[in-house]
């Protein structure tokens, strides 16, 4: 099965990356949204991303100006928005990226399952729920696949492709070449927590924070260590200002209450506090680092 009409629910910081890769890799797209104006604030955000890559790709060579401005206008005329669910009923995927709430995502596979044609492969994009729970919401288990993109999407080079036990080779292998036709390398991975990147990221988040906790290290230092001596391009307590300390709560917190056995899932207090205290990383100016805008002040 080829995919060629993709449906993306949610165009929100993922969401409107996910519809703009999928329309530059050739797919026709609708981007759903709850009300327009989170509808117009994703195709802005479109807009604006598809014309820094067209500046981009003429300063480098890559295009004349003339053909930047074709490839813009081509990119573009594959995306509609719509309000509708049921305008995703004849796609031949639907990629969700809504709010990280499992109730929410269940209830809207179950809708989903109802209106989309019966070949429509489903596809989520979280970060940290089961997607072999949101497979029997759908009532298609065996068309039912994790599509975990990295932020910012336009820009990050991997696709974790997750397959549930009853996920079919045909859907696994069609949404593995969607990953790739939106230019990413497409990763296999078990439905487990965290998949590949976020199980082993969001425990060492978590361990560097302890190390802070109690005292083992400055912030700082941490941080210079991490970045020195392993090559990364930001240290972790860095990192978790980046994502926001209410999201790596919230993740660590699901599986702590999924998985109580698990060693590796344990919440940092010092992380609790903070997120009490409304200090929830660069997005509110202040986390384990004070922030203006991008910068740490
Ligand atoms: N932010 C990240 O770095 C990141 C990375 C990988 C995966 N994810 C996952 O992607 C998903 C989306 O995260 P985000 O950061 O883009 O969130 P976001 O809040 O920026 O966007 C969510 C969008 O979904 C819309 N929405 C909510 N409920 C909806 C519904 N029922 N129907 C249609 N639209 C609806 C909202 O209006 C909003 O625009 C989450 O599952 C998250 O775990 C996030």
């Amino acid at each position: 099965m080829v995919i060629k009409k993709v449906g993306v629910i949610g165009c929100g910081l993922m969401g409107h990356g996910i519809v703009q890769v999928a329309a530059q890799g050739g797919c026709s797209v609708i981007a759903l949204e709850t009300e327009q104006r989170f509808l117009d604030s994703g195709l802005a955000r479109i807009e604006k991303s598809l014309a820094k890559l067209a500046e981009k790709n003429v300063e480098k060579q890559k295009m004349t100006a003339e053909q930047a401005k074709a490839w813009v206008s081509e990119v573009r005329a594959r995306i509609s928005g719509s309000l509708d669910r049921r305008a995703l009923a004849d796609c031949d995927l639907v990629v969700e990226a809504i709010v990280e709430d499992l109730p929410v995502k269940l209830a809207l596979f179950k809708e989903l399952g109802s209106i989309c044609k019966k070949e429509t492969i489903f596809a989520s994009n979280t970060s940290s729920f089961s997607i072999g729970e949101m497979a029997g919401a759908s009532g298609r288990p065996d068309r039912m696949v994790g599509l975990h993109f990295f932020n910012p999407v336009q820009l990050m080079k991997l696709v974790e492709v997750v397959r549930t036990k009853d996920t079919s080779d045909e859907s696994f292998a069609a949404a593995r070449a969607f990953g790739e036709a939106c230019g990413k390398t497409p990763v296999a991975c078990k439905d487990t927590p965290g998949f590949v990147v976020n199980r082993l990221l969001v425990p060492y988040m978590a361990q560097s924070l302890m190390m802070l906790e109690r005292g083992d290290a400055t912030k700082e230092d941490i941080d210079a260590a991490m970045q020195l001596g392993c090559g990364y391009p930001m240290g972790p307590i860095t990192l978790t200002d980046y994502v926001g300390l209410d999201t790596t709560l919230a993740i660590i917190e699901g599986w702590v209450k999924r998985y109580p056995k698990e060693p590796a899932f344990a919440i940092p207090e010092v992380l609790r506090t903070k997120v009490k205290e409304g200090k929830l990383g660069r997005k509110t100016g202040e986390g384990f680092y004070k922030w203006e805008g991008d910068k740490k002040v």
